[in-house]
């Protein structure tokens, strides 16, 4: 039993063990990943904590990370059946998110490091949410067209690699998840609003209601002129105290916004000739843009549902394929 237990040591410390730390907003996410094989997924969410306000408040999602991390930490550990010192790596999200939430895992992640003489690796945690389609799934195949559609960021990449990738374009204003969240609320549905209205969706309703029909092919989008149409109309009908659709309007609402999308990236395919698609964040949940997506003729690859939130498994797959494409770079200055 001793030999068995200290080969199984030594097998563990040859490997590369990542640990993947999410902090960027209400989920409080720690991922393990064994040589490009995700092996933990624990995630704590203060989401209910926000319910009441409507959308997330950073200070209460702040302190909630506080006191979650260790938790998913050592739940991660146990699942995966390893000690603190079998990491060999800590990969945390660096950037874009709520300030003290970031703040948090930061301290996290370097106090961790330090703890236990590892090297710490800053990702960006909108990288994390593009290559998350590829765990438990083929490698992304370069050139690809990347697209992340969360709550906070609806952007579209040229990624050429892991450590080299374009930013194409993104909206100007609202994102989204941001769009669904805001539309739930005012139809009196509890946040985070994406799934609910996408629970509400009924294809025979989709062309119910015509909000705008703006839907171009170019490069710049924006989504907050349609989230007020579509306010607009709900609070019209509140007023006149009239009875509303909401299936209608929900369906309506998705059909227009997911097709909106799906318009600016047949837009970059026309400008980029790419190799496959790679789809992530929290709206790549979306049942019917998962489906829409799928009639795009080239490979799509989209997260299992597991990874569509926000996870810490996705910083430590990514941080795992940059090291392998810069095995020789100074890793804290990759992204
Ligand atoms: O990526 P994520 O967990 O957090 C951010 O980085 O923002 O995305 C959360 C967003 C929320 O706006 C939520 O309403 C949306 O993803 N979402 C959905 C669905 N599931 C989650 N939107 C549309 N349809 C869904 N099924
Ligand atoms: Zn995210």
């Amino acid at each position: 039993m001793l030999i068995y237990v200290l080969k199984k040591r030594c097998e563990i410390k040859m490997n590369q063990v990542i640990l993947g730390i999410e902090t960027t907003c209400d989920d409080t996410g720690i991922g393990i990943c064994i040589n490009n094989k995700i092996v933990a997924n624990q995630i704590i969410s203060s989401t209910k904590m926000h319910q009441v306000y409507g959308g997330v408040v950073p200070e209460i999602a702040a302190r909630a990370h506080e006191q979650n991390l260790i938790v998913a930490l050592e739940k991660a550990l146990k699942v995966a059946n390893l000690d603190f010192k079998d990491i060999s790596h800590i990969a945390y999200a660096d950037r874009p998110g709520l300030p003290g939430c970031l703040h948090v895992g930061r301290t996290f992640a370097k106090s961790l490091g330090l703890c236990l003489d590892i090297p710490i690796i800053p990702i960006n945690h909108l990288y994390g949410h593009l290559f998350s389609g590829a765990i438990n799934n083929s490698p992304v195949i370069y050139p690809a067209l990347g697209l992340v559609v969360s709550g906070g960021h609806t952007s579209i990449y040229l990624i050429k690699s892991a450590s080299n990738i374009e930013l194409l374009s993104e909206t100007a204003d609202d994102a989204i998840g941001e769009v669904y969240d805001k539309v739930a609320r005012a139809l009196g549905l509890t946040y985070p609003g994406g799934p609910e209205i996408d629970k509400l969706y009924d294809e025979s309703l989709k062309k119910s209601i015509v909000f705008l029909n703006n839907s171009t092919q170019h490069k710049a989008f924006s989504y907050s002129g349609f989230k007020t149409a579509v306010i607009n109309y709900i609070n019209k009908i509140k007023v006149g105290k009239a009875k509303f659709n909401i299936k209608a309007i929900a369906s309506s609402f998705q059909y227009w916004i997911i097709n909106d999308f799906l318009n600016r990236v047949n837009f970059f395919l026309k400008q980029h000739k790419v190799k496959m698609i790679a789809l992530g964040g929290g709206v790549s949940a979306n049942s019917y843009l998962r489906q829409e997506i799928k009639k795009i003729s080239l490979p799509v690859l989209i997260s299992e549902m597991q990874y569509t939130n926000d996870n810490g498994a996705m910083h430590a797959y990514y941080a795992s394929v940059l090291l392998k494409e810069n095995s020789k770079k100074d890793i804290s200055k990759l992204v």
